[in-house]
């Protein structure tokens, strides 16, 4: 039987909750299909961990991390920035994976969307490297070829591994043209490599706007890290929203999986916070771990799940967290 020691991050805000409801389906996964082990160690990391002990991302949790197979971190609230930021930077996860699928039955959630942003996630405007005067601020932006090409065999290979037919480079190389230029550059020569797949550009404004008109066309887009964040938050919303949107930090070494969305403070505490992206955030994991047919399960039980509920408020549902939890795992014991 496969084991595996999973760092599981709770975070704040509605992060406990969904990863509540997460961990009893993985319970459930666990239970029902057999061939997996999953040993949970909790770590901490966030506002109240900040509150406590004066650090966010304590060094034993990074540790943590580092010793565990793989890892799931729900959200974090204010400090957000001094946890998910260092841990992608340290532990070098230089990309960020997001798939934005619309499931049937999904209130909102846009017919035939089935794309995945994969998202430079070292560098670019997210180095902190910034300066501010009274009456002015800087952000400094980079761009190093070595992560421009990683970045993007990154995206190539996950198409030939998923079987995609296209990989779109964003950017604003018009107007960028040292940092966007650079990138681009990178992803035109890594293309070369990758005969098999189809290969376009698209600047970054135009690419928003495909993407609320056209986003059917799209397979797989390869973006720098701001444009990546962004375009990530509007595919969100062809889903059905945040409480739709998994993702993952992904290395050569180390790999972190968390929901798109933040700690939510306006429904925190409530019971109602969708869990679906932190649950499909968990199958990603399994994917990447290589339990490629218990993350198959799980993603066909989730989809039969939301066609017929009941689904939490921000799809138009009375349900509450754990009830979906709940369902979920009661649909995955009838599967096997
Ligand atoms: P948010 O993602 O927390 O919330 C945006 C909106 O979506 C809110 O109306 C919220 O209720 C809704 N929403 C989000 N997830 C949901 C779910 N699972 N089910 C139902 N509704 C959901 O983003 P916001 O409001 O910009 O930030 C709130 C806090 O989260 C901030 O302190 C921010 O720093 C932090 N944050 C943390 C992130 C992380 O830990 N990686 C990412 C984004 C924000
Ligand atoms: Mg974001």
């Amino acid at each position: 039987m496969a084991r595996y020691r999973i760092a599981v991050i709770p975070g704040d805000g509605i992060g406990p909750e969904v990863m509540e409801a997460c961990l009893h389906v993985l319970g459930a996964l666990e239970e029902a299909y057999g061939g997996l082990s999953l040993e949970f160690i909790e770590l901490e990391a966030g506002d109240r961990v900040k509150a406590e002990k004066g650090v966010a991302l304590p060094e034993e949790t990074l540790r943590g991390i580092k010793s565990a197979d793989a890892a799931l971190f729900a959200a974090a609230g204010e400090t957000a920035g001094e946890v998910i930021i260092p841990i992608r930077r340290r532990l070098d996860l230089y990309a960020n994976v997001r798939p934005a699928k619309a499931y049937p039955g999904v209130p909102g959630a846009r017919e035939g969307v089935d794309l995945i942003i994969v998202r430079e996630n070292t560098e670019g405007l997210y180095v902190g490297v910034e300066g501010r005067g009274p009456d002015w601020g800087v952000s400094m932006r980079v761009t190093t070829l070595k992560a421009s090409e990683r970045i993007a065999h990154y995206a190539f290979q996950l198409a030939e591994k998923l079987g995609r037919r296209k990989v779109t480079a964003v950017h604003k190389a018009n107007v960028l043209r040292a940092t966007c230029g650079l990138f681009l550059e990178a992803c035109r020569r890594v293309a070369e490599d990758y005969p098999g797949i189809e290969y376009e550009e698209m600047l970054v404004d135009a690419c928003a706007l495909k993407l609320a008109s056209k986003p059917e066309d799209f397979d797989i887009l390869l973006t720098p890290n701001l444009f990546g964040d962004i375009l990530s938050d509007e595919a969100a919303a062809l889903i059905g929203g945040l409480g739709m949107a998994p993702s993952g930090n992904i290395g050569d070494r180390y790999a972190v999986f968390e929901p798109v969305h933040g700690s939510a403070p306006d429904i925190a505490g409530r019971g109602i916070a969708n869990p679906m992206a932190m649950i499909l955030s968990a199958s990603m994991m399994l994917r990447w771990l290589g339990e490629v047919e218990a993350a198959d399960a799980l993603e066909r039980t989730v989809s039969r799940y939301l066609r017929r509920g009941p689904l939490t408020p921000d799809l138009g549902g009375a349900a509450g967290t754990m009830d979906v939890a709940l369902g979920i795992a009661r649909l995955i014991r009838e599967a096997f």
